[in-house]
């Protein structure tokens, strides 16, 4: 089978044309889906009409899905029946949240607060608004090819410091505090800058919203350089922004992309979809002299 596709953006995405991921595929189809997906970084689906069962096997031909962890507050994160399926939604029923509000409100990756993160997510959508909602991607290989040599230089095998603990506040306002077990759950983690891309080699800026320090830059500088990498990540030349239709199913690859929900008015529109996440490995740098850097984490002991 040789599956059509239409550019999203010149930076990365692609829709699949005339293909129904409902159905199951056969092992020669999945490869090549797998190969424009990491051509691409993004694919899009257009009118799709799933199960959750549906969603859920499609999801599990490109890996081992991930079950997102409950949070220790009422917020339900996962659908009841289906824990493999995360909610994401500005709806409440009987003034309670039925998932995940302001999810992504802010350019990230997934699980990139985690030694192990996500490799990849699909994020169906079915009730969207008409105005606001959208989710900006990024191509992190686009972003780190068109830094600064001097930059590069700099930033090549260097780890930068996750911290879910410092950060949770500045990214949820709208969340409550993590609890003392939840701290302890959620360690600082040390994640190579320029990561190699498993599958492709390919070299990406891996920085993102839980970042706080980079190695050997003192504090202050090492900020101001995250900072600025982030807004370097979401330049428009690097980015596709999805403005979403019921039936939409976007399967990103956390390695190589970010993503952010757009902040927009939520107050007036129902915006409910739901996700199902894959599980990944440990980055890591690799340098032209084989050298090879990966992730670690500092126990809270240790800090
Ligand atoms: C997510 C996420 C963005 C959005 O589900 O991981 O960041 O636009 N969602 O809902
Ligand atoms: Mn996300």
């Amino acid at each position: 089978m040789s599956i059509r596709v239409r550019e999203l953006s010149e930076a990365l995405g692609a829709e699949v044309l005339d293909f129904d991921p409902s159905v199951p595929m056969d092992t020669a189809t999945a490869r090549e889906v797998r190969e424009i997906w990491l051509q691409y970084g993004i694919l899009l689906f257009r009118g799709v009409d799933w199960t959750l069962a549906q969603h859920i096997a499609f999801t599990e031909s490109f890996g081992e899905l991930h079950i997102m962890p409950r949070l220790a507050t009422e917020v339900p994160v996962n659908l009841q029946q289906h824990p493999e399926i995360f909610v994401v939604s500005n709806i409440e029923k009987d003034g309670k949240p039925i998932g995940v509000k302001r999810a992504g409100w802010g350019w990230h990756s997934d699980g990139e607060d985690k030694r192990v993160p996500n490799m990849a997510s699909m994020l169906y959508g079915i009730k969207t608004p008409e105005v606001g909602g959208d989710t900006g991607f990024a191509s992190t290989y686009r972003a780190y090819d068109a830094l600064p040599p001097k930059t590069k230089e700099r930033l090549d095998g260097k780890l930068a410091r996750f911290s879910r603990v410092e950060m949770h506040l500045v990214n949820y306002p709208n969340l409550p505090p993590l609890t003392e077990a939840e701290k302890r759950d959620r360690p600082y983690v040390w994640h190579p800058v320029v990561r190699t891309h498993p599958e492709t080699q390919r070299k990406c800026l891996y920085i993102g919203r839980w970042a706080v320090e980079i190695e050997g830059i003192p504090g202050d500088e090492g900020r101001e350089l995250i900072d600025d990498l982030t807004a370097h990540i979401s330049k428009p030349e690097f980015t596709y922004i999805h403005k979403w239709r019921p039936g939409d199913v976007v399967f990103w690859d956390n390695r190589c992309t970010q993503h952010c929900a757009i902040p927009y008015d939520d107050s007036k529109e129902d915006r409910y979809m739901l996700r199902t996440t894959l599980e990944g490995d440990t980055p890591f740098h690799l340098a032209e002299d084989g050298r090879r850097v990966e992730s670690f984490l500092v126990s809270p002991l240790e800090v």
